[in-house]
């Protein structure tokens, strides 16, 4: 009885992994309590509520303290009421007076506490079944755009999943052998060899079709030798790319200069000469008719909107109007609070959009999205392939694994590619 009621709430300002500021939260109820934080994104959507609030997060929690003791009381187990407290005590529609760093910490944080009281892991709280499928991890292998700061390739990430493994630490681990042979090739490819990116993805300046070529060279050694096979992914980020005013895609490094026309095509040629599978960001965030283009020549392949949606349910209407993707990138700060992120990814599940939960450039130790793919079937996590805030999420996931035993399978969506 009242094990799940609200008893205190406490707020701190932390680091990320980028070193900039966010909020972490702890809420505690009878007998448990609930911690998480919030990560920030670099190539950001317009289309994003507010990370860190106009007034700047120390004012913004002097503020926060002031009514936040209005949800000692409440039930953590309604996660709809203590959402709705938030987003009001903001006011505003993009997040501008607390911020996602504030409110989703506290969304978040509240889930947990209310896991934890009922002694059930996160997982089971978001969506209660009987059998669960893990997500299998989508890697960051090379990175560039803006996680490199123009020091590398001109497309955000160049990633990889392991279509084969068995088990959650196999699928992981095929991803970790390839980022390994990709640093071994490369440092006898690029002389100026070295660097990571924001994500601990390597940089390199020899090009797109050169890092294919290495993914490509490194996604063989590793089947030759251990049997793993993979599928390569892209997220383009090409609003990074767009120039609103020329109305064309700048590939700055490679001096490219393209056309809308002209990059459908640029797409199109890379998809078919590398066997791409999975594409993010194509075309920038308005671009929903280009996004129909490629979709209608490639059905088969998982066409996925980040900026174009940033994890909104209105602008997730309009891609299904448009017929625009068919996979989304869940990202919970996009939107600011779990109440409105599930929306999204009941709204995308009901409309055949397969939902992809993503990490952020900047991420901090919390775990919770290993358990937010593993609830809603994400068949794909995007979490980075090494780094200590995107090994915590990928450990988990075994950890995980491990809880469940037999009630958990690699998601076969994936076994379909192999
Ligand atoms: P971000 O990048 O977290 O810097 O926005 C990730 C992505 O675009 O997928
Ligand atoms: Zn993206």
């Amino acid at each position: 009885m009242d094990l799940t009621i609200i008893q205190g709430i406490n707020n701190r300002i932390i680091f990320d992994s980028r070193g900039d500021q966010t909020v972490e939260t702890k809420i505690e109820t009878k007998v448990a309590k609930g911690v998480s934080s919030c990560p920030a994104g670099a190539s950001k959507s317009s289309y994003e509520v507010q990370n860190i609030p106009t007034i700047g997060l120390r004012k913004a929690l002097d503020n926060f303290n002031e009514i936040k003791k209005k949800l000692i009381g409440m039930d953590s187990l309604n996660q709809k009421e203590v959402d709705e407290f938030l987003l009001k005590a903001d006011g505003t529609q993009n997040l501008s007076n607390l911020g996602a760093a504030i409110v989703l910490s506290t969304s978040i944080a509240n889930l947990k506490a209310a896991a934890n009281s009922l002694k059930i892991p996160y997982f089971k709280k978001i969506k209660d079944k009987d059998f669960y499928k893990l997500p299998v991890p989508l890697g960051n292998i090379i990175g560039g755009g803006k996680h490199a700061k123009g020091k590398s390739i001109d497309i955000q990430e160049i990633l990889v999943f392991c279509t084969n493994a068995n088990d959650i630490f196999e699928a992981i681990l095929a991803n970790i052998l390839v980022y390994k042979k990709v640093a071994e090739i490369l440092a006898s490819k690029d002389p100026n060899f070295g660097g990571k990116n924001d994500e601990n993805a390597w940089i390199t300046t020899i090009g797109i079709k050169k890092s294919l070529e290495v993914i490509k060279e490194a996604i063989k050694y590793v089947r030759d030798k251990e049997g793993f096979n993979f599928k390569i992914g892209l997220d383009i980020a090409a609003s990074s790319l767009w120039n609103e005013k020329k109305k064309v895609y700048e590939y700055r490094t490679e001096a490219i200069v393209l056309n809308e026309e002209q990059q459908l095509k640029f797409i199109s040629d890379l998809i078919e000469e590398y066997d791409i599978w999975y594409i993010e960001d194509p075309f920038h965030e308005n671009s929903f008719s280009y996004f129909s283009e490629l979709l209608n020549r490639y059905k088969e392949r998982l066409i996925v909107g980040d900026d174009l949606y940033a994890s909104n349910v209105l602008r997730l209407k309009e891609g299904i109007k448009n017929k625009s993707t068919n996979g989304i990138i869940i990202k919970p700060n996009q939107v600011g609070c779990l109440t409105k992120l599930f929306e999204t990814i009941e709204y995308a599940q009901n409309n055949n959009i397969i939902p992809i939960v993503s990490h952020r450039s900047g991420e901090t130790e919390d775990t919770f999205i290993a358990h937010l793919a593993t609830a809603i079937e994400s068949p794909l996590l995007k979490t980075g392939t090494v780094g200590g805030e995107r090994i915590s999420k990928l450990n988990e996931l075994i950890r995980i694994s491990e809880f469940l035993k037999e009630k958990a399978n690699i998601n076969d969506l994936i076994r379909k590619f192999n």
